[in-house]
């Protein structure tokens, strides 16, 4: 299977941090934030993946990353989003990477404690559809959250105001080739972006998204709390803590 991060978007919430720099080359405790993801998609077997960012830094990304030697890959594939017009905006300049074989993909800020090779192995055996990974968190409201009834989700409600469950919609998404079809059906939504949620409630209504609950903790990087959050918890892992 061949992976995707997306390291795209202005980080506007993470202002004035991220006003010379891309959010995703901030340090998250020793290393640079970009390195998390490409790790976890290197640790669950995945050696062919293509880097999607965009903004005035892009080209720092291919100083930094090169072609993954450090992270044991023989090359890596790059693509520039024009624009900052969602998750989904992104992914779709994935297509022709993906070639028609099932992806799995990665928010460049989303940082997790254990590997998701047994997720992937689950996927790989799926014949069709997508396979999206939740965790219980105590702030749902600022995530996707799912509903969930007899054990299958029936939506995903991004943001919610009343949250129907406490299970946040990880950034770790894994579709068949369908997904650049939906993709192409989206209209922007209230925050004028193309939203990965209007894509996993497509799945969703054509009886084809699975999910897994995500083992360890996990955490996203793209406000002041939750990046400090993200650098303790890499502090303590290491055992700096
Ligand atoms: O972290 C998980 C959450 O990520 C999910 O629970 C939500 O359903 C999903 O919408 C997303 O929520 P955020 O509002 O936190 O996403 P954000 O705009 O911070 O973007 C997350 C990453 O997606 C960002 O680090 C880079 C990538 N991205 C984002 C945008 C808007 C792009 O590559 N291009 C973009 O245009």
């Amino acid at each position: 299977m061949k992976g995707v991060i997306l390291a795209g978007g202005l980080g506007t919430r993470l202002y004035p941090l991220t006003k010379v720099t891309n959010k995703h080359l901030l340090p998250v405790y020793d290393r640079p934030m970009i390195f998390y993801p490409l790790e976890t998609l290197v640790k669950a077997g995945i050696k062919d993946i293509m880097v999607i960012t965009g903004g005035t830094s892009a080209g720092d990304f291919l100083r930094l990353l090169g072609n993954g030697k450090d992270f044991g890959l023989e090359h890596l594939t790059y693509a520039y989003q024009e624009g900052e017009k969602g998750i989904a905006h992104a992914l779709a300049l994935a297509e022709h990477f993906a070639g028609g074989e099932k992806i799995v993909v990665i928010l460049g800020d989303n940082i997790i404690e254990k590997d998701i090779s047994k997720e992937v192995q689950i996927f790989q055996k799926q014949k069709k559809g997508a396979r999206i990974l939740l965790k219980e968190v105590d702030e749902p409201q600022r995530f996707g959250v799912a509903d969930i009834k007899d054990k299958k989700i029936v939506r995903i409600i991004e943001k919610p105001s009343v949250p129907p469950s406490k299970f946040a919609v990880t950034g770790i998404y894994m579709y068949d080739s369908k997904v650049f079809d939906f993709i192409k059906t989206l209209k922007p939504s209230n925050r004028g972006e193309l939203e990965i949620t209007d894509v996993n409630n497509r799945y969703i209504e054509i009886g084809e998204m699975t999910y897994g609950i995500l083992d360890g903790w996990w955490t996203d990087a793209g406000t002041f709390t939750s990046l400090l959050r993200a650098n303790m918890l890499v502090a303590k892992q290491r055992g700096s803590l």
